[in-house]
């Protein structure tokens, strides 16, 4: 059993993390989230009710969790406000209990959504302001949570009442035992040192950002666990080395639901790739990973999972982040059985058709680690458990 577990994105983002951070979180005492900010989108649906949460923590839903937005996010505070508001005629209470907003964040100004929207568009940013928000932070020309909230205007006097110094808490936490999860948001890919630089989100989004995202000791972290779409998908610019075109590419977005869920647009879509997923794994020290929607594949006569990348003369087996080399490879693809069944409503990895058990089987052997939980649809319950040890 875990004390605490830290769910890392391992593609592009979008993998189904509000989902499965929902899922853990009834066990967990805290959720706590150490990056980004407003442009991540966690969709949970609970009860047939689909929620959307931008830069709360997916805990906020389960009654009783602490959660914790720490010092590495970026808060727009009118964006929060609304959050809040919205949360709460949906019948969701939120106070100083249940959030808590670190004194060390910083603030997205109106003046970072506007050079955002005005520079982004090469990058595909989300245009919430992200990228200038972080650029000031490094420039040292921020402004932290700690410091906004001194003047008395509207959503500066709301925001005091959640913000604390999150560091000694978390720590305070750890300390007692409490359960954690650490809500990783973007992904690794899309991580500011690690990802398809430049395009890339402007914060650090795999585990060791954890530690300075939070302020906690590396040693505190228990599990690492990987979020893996069974195929792969990407909003906003960038290489997709496994990309669908045409209609092939529609099916699956449209089977697969592949809209952006903060900005509405379609996702590019392609198969999955065991170079990313093997990356991933080695950037992010991956105890296991958790493969999702593994029932938008079904109904495919045959699946293609990408096993090398094909330059020039060569064979590259590990994934670079040379976007010279990736722009001009050819994905080098092993061809696998898909199977009919719907696979929504199974419960146990044993009444898996034997095709989908291959399918994963072969994606654990190319990763190189084992699969803890397979997602069958966005539901809570519409998730199959393998490897108890590594959860809470
Ligand atoms: P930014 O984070 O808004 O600066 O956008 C930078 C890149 O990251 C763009 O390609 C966005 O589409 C992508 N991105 C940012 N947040 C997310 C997310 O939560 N899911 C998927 N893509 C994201």
């Amino acid at each position: 059993m875990a004390k605490n577990i830290a769910i890392i994105g391992a593609q592009f983002g979008d993998e189904g993390k509000g989902k499965i951070i929902d899922v853990l979180s009834e066990k967990a005492d805290v959720v706590a989230r150490f990056n980004g900010g407003n442009n991540a989108g966690h969709t949970l649906v609970v009860n047939n009710k689909k929620t959307i949460l931008h830069i709360i923590p997916s805990g906020i839903l389960h009654k009783g969790k602490i959660n914790i937005i720490g010092n590495g996010t970026v808060i727009d505070p009118v964006v929060l406000q609304k959050e809040i508001k919205d949360l709460e005629s949906a019948g969701v209470k939120v106070d100083s209990k249940n959030l808590i907003i670190s004194q060390n964040a910083h603030v997205i100004l109106p003046g970072n959504i506007s050079e955002d929207k005005k520079t982004g568009g090469k990058i595909g940013t989300t245009g919430r302001g992200i990228g200038p928000a972080y650029a000031a932070k490094a420039n040292r020309t921020g402004l932290r949570v700690i410091d906004y909230i001194n003047n008395n205007k509207e959503h500066a006097h709301f925001l005091k009442q959640f913000v604390k110094d999150t560091s000694l808490l978390i720590n305070d936490f750890l300390d007692d035992n409490k359960k954690i999860l650490f809500e990783g948001a973007q992904a690794t890919l899309l991580d500011l040192d690690h990802g398809t630089y430049p395009f890339v989100t402007s914060s650090n989004a795999t585990a060791g950002a954890i530690c300075t995202g939070l302020g906690i000791g590396p040693k505190r972290i228990d599990k690492v666990i990987g979020i893996v779409k069974a195929y792969i998908t990407r909003v906003g610019e960038g290489i997709l080395p496994t990309e669908l075109e045409g209609e092939e590419g529609d099916n699956l977005r449209n089977k697969g639901k592949e809209f952006g869920s903060t900005t509405g647009r379609p996702r590019r879509v392609g198969w999955f790739d065991a170079l990313i997923a093997k990356y991933s794994a080695r950037i992010n020290g991956f105890d296991s990973v958790i493969i999702t929607k593994l029932d938008v594949l079904s109904g495919l006569d045959k699946l293609k999972i990408c096993t090398g990348y094909k330059h020039n003369d060569k064979i590259i087996k590990n994934f670079t982040t040379d976007l010279k080399i990736l722009e001009n490879c050819e994905p080098i693809y092993e061809e696998v059985d898909g199977w009919k069944e719907d696979i929504s409503k199974i419960e146990n990895y044993n009444d898996l058709p034997d095709n989908a058990k291959k399918y994963l089987k072969r994606l654990e052997e190319l990763s190189g680690v084992k699969i803890s939980i397979v997602s069958v649809g966005p539901g809570r319950e519409q998730t199959i458990i393998l490897r108890k040890e590594d959860l809470f």
